[in-house]
């Protein structure tokens, strides 16, 4: 693996317990530090395993500095190529997504599968016979593995399994997959919402402090007009974020995972969830249906969940509401992240219609809830370049957090216990050379 020029800081010392320093928002050093160290080294989100269903689908993504094809080959598999050209180098796919069992190079038109193997090079007799198409496929990304749809990638073959990366947090991802009666989701390829804003990577998303602020008015909008059950956006139910007596919570596991747990928030609402969907013959078909796949009591609250696990994976995916969103980290100030709805396999049209529309409500580009977020990064962005006080203070809460039999730590939802976990983890790999 290449190593550019590493930094010789000590990156330790900008994480302390209760702060961090802003540098590591802003210097572009430590950003190149972050795509060796992190990105390149811990595993990454790389997609559903839906948005390439068929032999010959394929997909285009950034995985750290790397551009990577995901492909479905032949005999059914994910394959994760990077998107280099054995001759000299060249990227063998431009287009972001599509269908085409062979990539061929526009430079001098080598060849190559969906597994990425090297099937046809141009005026072939001119190699001599050291020459072995087989020894020139696309380099594979050495570790690919899955849970429950949803496909992970690490450039770093000694990375640990991806279940021990995951541990706790992998009952949460359920949360949204058991929300299809057939524990299936569907990622529809081309269906996202890209926002690029003028902010550092580890601002996005998992902060329970800012909802009452930044959203307030977009709330007291959702909160008077009718309900948009079957959708984790419309189910608000908003408590004092501030008392720690609230049954929102956050939680911070190993490795820098995080989540907004507002499951005990929303469990006592089943009923009115279920009454609301049995108005219509596709909700009367999807709580009967979940009955049938979980037992009564698991479906009732899977319903009051509306699939959100509200979970965050470091670095770069977060399960949230209705959508899979995955950060992409383009320079220190800016990052782009991208927001794909999630379906639900075995329901009726109805129920994924109400939970796009709640989406779009909330996450679209017009809508009012995403475009609030972006600015206040940007507004973020411009006030950590001020850094004659350079320290940011992560102390919401410290006082009051406890470790919960998950091994998560745990504390009111508006503390920054998601961001202490995360700022610990970055420092972890940071300082791990
Ligand atoms: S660089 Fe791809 S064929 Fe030459
Ligand atoms: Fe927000």
């Amino acid at each position: 693996m290449t190593t550019l020029i590493a930094s010789s800081r000590d990156y330790g010392a900008l994480v302390k317990e209760d702060r961090v320093h802003s540098d590591i928002y802003t210097d572009a050093q430590i950003f190149d530090d972050e795509m060796e160290r992190i990105f390149h080294r811990t595993w990454l989100f790389a997609l559903h395993e839906s948005e390439i269903p068929r032999h010959g689908d394929f997909k285009l993504l950034q995985l750290g500095r790397f551009p990577v094809i995901a492909t479905r080959d032949a005999d059914g598999d994910i394959q994760l190529l990077i998107n280099r050209c054995r001759h000299r180098g060249a990227q063998v796919c431009e287009a972001m997504r599509g269908h085409a069992k062979r990539f061929q190079c526009w430079y001098h038109g080598w060849t190559y599968d969906s597994k990425g193997d090297l099937v046809g090079v141009t005026g072939a007799e001119a190699y001599d016979e050291n020459f072995d198409p087989k020894d020139h496929g696309l380099t594979l990304v050495p570790r690919v593995d899955s849970y429950r749809g949803f496909v992970f990638a690490s450039f770093n073959p000694e990375v640990t399994d991806l279940s021990a990366y995951l541990g706790a947090t992998l009952k949460y991802i359920d949360i949204m997959v058991d929300a299809s009666p057939i524990g299936e989701l569907e990622v529809k390829p081309g269906v996202v919402t890209r926002t690029r804003y003028r902010g550092n990577w580890k601002q996005v998303g998992m902060d329970g402090y800012h909802p009452h602020y930044v959203h307030m008015s977009v709330f007291k909008i959702f909160s008077q007009r009718e309900s948009t059950t079957g959708s984790a956006v419309g189910a608000l139910h908003l408590e004092d974020p501030f008392d720690d007596r609230s049954s929102s919570r956050t939680r911070g596991f190993p490795h820098g995972h995080s989540c907004l747990d507002f499951r005990e928030q929303r469990r006592p609402h089943a009923d009115e969830y279920i009454e609301e969907l049995e108005r219509s013959e596709d909700g009367q078909r999807y709580v009967a249906d979940m009955i049938d796949a979980h037992g009564e009591e698991h479906a009732r609250e899977l319903i009051a969940w509306h699939g959100d696990p509200h979970l965050g994976l470091f670095p770069n995916v977060q399960l949230i509401h209705d959508h899979v969103r995955v950060v992409i980290p383009r320079s220190p100030g800016e990052t782009e992240v991208l927001m794909y709805p999630v379906f639900l396999k075995g329901v009726g049209d109805t129920i994924n219609e109400k939970r796009l529309r709640a989406h779009e409500a909330f996450y679209g580009p017009a809508a009012a809830g995403s475009p609030d977020d972006a600015e206040i990064f940007e507004r973020t962005q411009r006030g950590l370049i001020a850094d004659q006080s350079p320290w940011v203070l992560l102390a919401r809460g410290r006082h009051r957090e406890r470790r919960d039999e998950d091994g998560s730590l745990v504390a009111c939802i508006s503390d920054e216990v998601t961001q202490r976990v995360q700022m610990q983890e970055w420092k972890r790999l940071m300082s791990d050379r």
